[in-house]
């Protein structure tokens, strides 16, 4: 048994765990990952569950990988993430041939789960919640490629929004030390990393593991981070608007290194749909935590996500999230069509919106958002921007691609290495989907250069 596969899907804290199932399996089973399933030993598939057509992947993936096994039965297929949290032994009845059920917060536990696998030649499934056990578990991240990565601070969600898996899925909030995440970055950033994102289902819940000395809130540990020598960039997905406090609002002003840009997810633009979702707060309370925002850091960008056909969503309600979208002029933002998700009290609404009309709705609004990220592309030409260079361009690896501050990509010519380097660009074009620059100053510059 040497050879590893994972595919992962979902949302970038899957990312980070199928990062650390790698990690895991590597120290405890010598594991390697291959980049084609049909070489490997072990196969793993990271689930999500946050909406229908996510769900839907889990068995169309899964049967593609039956016949590995039917060809060498001693293969091992494991299925972890949201949808093994949620649907347990019931997985192994759809898939019986599915070896390993584990969840997003036992994957620490992988190396036993595969080892009792193998001896007891029966399936072993652990969906339990262990929340403090998963990061004292994990080994230190060893070398890794790039000049980004993500650091999970936070975990699970105590929101309870009635369309949400998640706070089901992933269990309630729980924060990580903060001198273990100081370490996990510290590391990584000596393997070269300069930007990091922390992650989270509610980052900005972020409280710090309870009784221990030192401990604080976001704010105080991106100002933590920001001291590390070497960290060029910081960043941290996803916020509750209600979690955005004055001293987060006073951070986005004081913290250099932070990106002036921040996802922070509003869902609609109508108090009467936010009331159903159980989002607890009003449209006008958003509305002036961006005015705070936008006063203490005058170039940040907002973006968010936004869930149309809520049931018993209205024109009138619907007309209220396009209103919102032109006050705020959200950046590149993400709309889902609502889906009814398992175990959520949204399922008891019974005024649902036809497919139809949830399908003109969302059509609508993500034409107005391209529209308004369009816009601001175009508005960036001929601007100097921080850019971050983060490796070759895919499409022409003589090149070199990069981020700017509110996450756009730019190709531009230039040396391999300043892979990992901050550099001061001009934008010369704006594509489609990304922007064209020339590098005006090969040294790192200031994320606050003037749009
Ligand atoms: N914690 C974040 C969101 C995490 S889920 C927050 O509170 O904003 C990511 C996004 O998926 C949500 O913001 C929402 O827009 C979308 N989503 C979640 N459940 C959904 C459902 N049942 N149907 C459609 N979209 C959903
Ligand atoms: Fe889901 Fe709401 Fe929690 Fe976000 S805050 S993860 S949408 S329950
Ligand atoms: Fe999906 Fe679970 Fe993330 S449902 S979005 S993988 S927390």
């Amino acid at each position: 048994m040497q050879n590893l596969y994972i595919k992962t899907y979902g949302c970038q804290m899957n990312e980070y765990d199928a990062e650390r199932m790698a990690d895991v399996l590597a120290v405890s089973h010598g594991l390697r990952l291959v980049d084609d399933p049909a070489l490997a030993d072990v196969l793993l598939l990271n689930t999500c569950s946050i909406r229908e057509k996510a769900e839907d992947k889990v068995f169309t993936q899964l049967g593609f990988w039956r016949p590995f096994k039917e060809k060498r039965p001693e293969v091992v297929i494991g299925v972890g993430g949201c949808v093994a949290s949620q649907e347990g032994e019931r997985l192994r009845r759809r898939a019986p041939y599915v070896d390993l059920v584990f969840g997003p917060q036992t994957l620490h536990r992988l190396p036993d789960l595969l080892d009792a696998c193998l001896a007891e030649r029966r399936p072993q499934v652990d969906i339990a919640f262990p929340m403090l056990e998963k990061f004292d578990r994990l080994p230190q991240r060893p070398g890794r490629d790039g000049a980004t990565a993500f650091v999970t601070v936070q975990e699970g969600c105590d929101k309870f929004c009635t369309f949400c898996v998640v706070p089901h899925t992933r269990g309630r909030e729980y924060s990580r030390a903060m001198p273990d995440i100081v370490r996990e970055v510290r590391v990584l950033v000596n393997q070269g990393v300069s930007e990091v994102t922390l992650l989270g289902q509610n980052v900005n819940a972020y409280r710090g593991a309870t009784g221990l000395v030192g401990e604080g809130d976001l704010a105080d540990l991106l100002e933590r981070l920001a001291r590390i020598p070497g960290l060029l960039r910081l960043r941290y997905t996803t916020s509750h608007p209600g979690n955005l406090d004055e001293r987060l609002i006073a951070a986005h002003g004081n913290i250099e290194i932070l990106a002036p840009h921040l996802h922070l997810p509003v869902q609609s633009g109508s108090d009467r749909i936010l009331r159903r979702m159980h989002r607890k707060h009003t449209v006008e309370q958003y509305l002036d935590k961006i005015a705070r925002l936008r006063a203490a850091r005058p170039d940040i960008r907002i973006s968010s996500d936004f869930i149309v056909g809520f049931p018993g969503e209205t024109d009138a309600d619907f007309a209220a999230t396009m209103a919102l979208i032109d006050m705020v002029g959200f950046d590149q933002s993400f709309s889902f069509k609502y889906s009814q998700r398992p175990n959520t009290p949204a399922l008891r609404l019974k005024d649902g919106v036809p497919e139809a009309v949830k399908d003109a709705r969302l059509t609508m609004l993500q034409e107005r958002i391209n529209g308004l990220a369009r816009e601001y592309a175009r508005a960036l030409v001929g601007t100097r921007q921080a850019v971050l260079v983060t490796g070759p361009s895919r499409r022409d690896p003589r090149e070199l691609t990069g981020k700017t501050a509110c996450n756009r990509s730019v190709n531009m010519a230039g040396s391999m290495d300043w892979i990992g380097q901050m550099l001061e660009v001009e934008i010369v074009a704006a594509l489609p989907n990304s922007l064209r620059g020339r590098v005006a100053h090969s040294t790192a510059v200031s994320q606050r250069l003037a749009i």
